[in-house]
């Protein structure tokens, strides 16, 4: 009897360590510990023991049953768990994983924003060197190189005459030079100057726009300016132009809006005065049409730069233009 007990676990985990299939495992399990199987049959035949015998014979044959039911379990689970994997592996019916997916920076956006607002309003778009002669950022602006007005944008020099463009207003040069009359345009971009504070970055974006024609009046200038603003920022949103002075526009004007946060009231984003400056415009000043060619009889035009990250800023509500910059994407991603 105990030989046989031994005989029957010998081959029964001898028959275990083959077996692949559950259908196998379960063939296996009926054929030893099932109601008719080889050890069920031996426990049957204990009664036929000798007394004596009894205790150890029985003893043996529990352990016999114990060491194939925890096999079998073994066996049943890492069936269980390479199935599991398959059915991983292969459920096509699961959605597919989406990668994580990122979007446009806020500054493209608002760029692109402001863009498509002047081609609806007829301006074409084009785009020039960030690595700018002298001649084109200053000289052809009205700005020799004595001029005291060069102080207001000091710039980063690659040598004596080529530097970092300190704004988009070489685009209008650019383009007078290579094309005749009428011109409308826009020339978006980045431009540098050596500032970095709460609201400055040494890099940042303009765009520039240049209409010129026969009969461009100071009232076209205000009437596209105005268009721009109530596109942006809503229709009632009331905005001002105020004197100012750029040595290759005259008049000049910069044109405020009214504060986007206080509607007016005043408060810390708008130095209590209830108005934001967003661009820089005027009248193309005649000198600037003699050097490219124009005759400042014949035609007329005006001109203006908006600061992108400036129009960004007042459209999120933002007051520190170098998050923009910092790459955070907890930032990025609440636009
Ligand atoms: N280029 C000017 C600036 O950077 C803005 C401007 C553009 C003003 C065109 C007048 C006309 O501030």
């Amino acid at each position: 009897m105990k030989n046989e007990l031994n005989k029957v676990k010998r081959k029964a985990l001898e028959e275990l360590t083959s077996i692949a299939e559950p259908l196998e495992l379960e063939l296996w399990r009926k054929r030893y510990l099932g109601r008719k199987g080889l050890l069920t049959l031996l426990f049957k035949r204990l009664a036929e023991v000798p007394k004596g015998e009894k205790p150890t014979i029985g003893k043996l044959a529990n352990k016999v049953k114990e060491d194939l039911t925890r096999e079998f379990q073994t066996v049943a689970n890492s069936l269980a768990a390479r199935k599991a994997e398959e059915e991983k592996v292969l459920d096509i019916t699961l959605p597919g994983r989406r990668p994580p997916r990122g979007h446009l920076h806020p500054i493209t956006r608002t760029n692109g924003e402001i863009c498509a607002i002047f081609s609806r309003l007829g301006f074409g778009v084009v785009e020039g060197p960030e690595v700018e002669l002298d001649y084109y950022n200053f000289e052809a602006l009205n700005m020799p190189k004595d001029h005291p007005a060069r102080d207001m944008q000091d710039t980063f020099y690659v040598s004596d005459n080529v530097v970092l463009r300190t704004h988009t207003s070489p685009m209008q040069i650019r383009v007078m030079e290579r094309q005749s009359t009428p011109v409308s345009i826009v020339a978006p971009g980045k431009v540098y100057r050596p500032d970095s504070d709460i609201s400055h970055t040494p890099m940042f974006h303009q765009i520039e726009g240049l209409l010129v024609d026969k009969g461009v009046s100071f009232g076209d200038l205000k009437g596209t300016l105005t268009t721009f603003v109530h596109l942006m920022f809503g229709r009632d949103t009331k905005l001002r132009f105020r004197p100012g002075f750029f040595p290759f526009t005259e008049p000049s004007a910069e044109v405020d809006i009214q504060c986007v946060i206080c509607k007016g009231e005043g408060c810390r984003t708008c130095s209590y005065t209830g108005w934001l400056e967003i661009l820089g415009s005027g009248m193309v000043d005649p000198e600037v049409f003699k050097i490219v060619g124009y005759d400042p009889e014949e035609i007329s035009g005006f001109a203006f730069g908006v600061g992108v990250e400036r129009i960004a800023m007042l459209k999120s509500g933002l007051d520190d233009i170098r998050l923009f910059f910092e790459n955070d994407i907890r930032f990025l991603k609440q636009f």
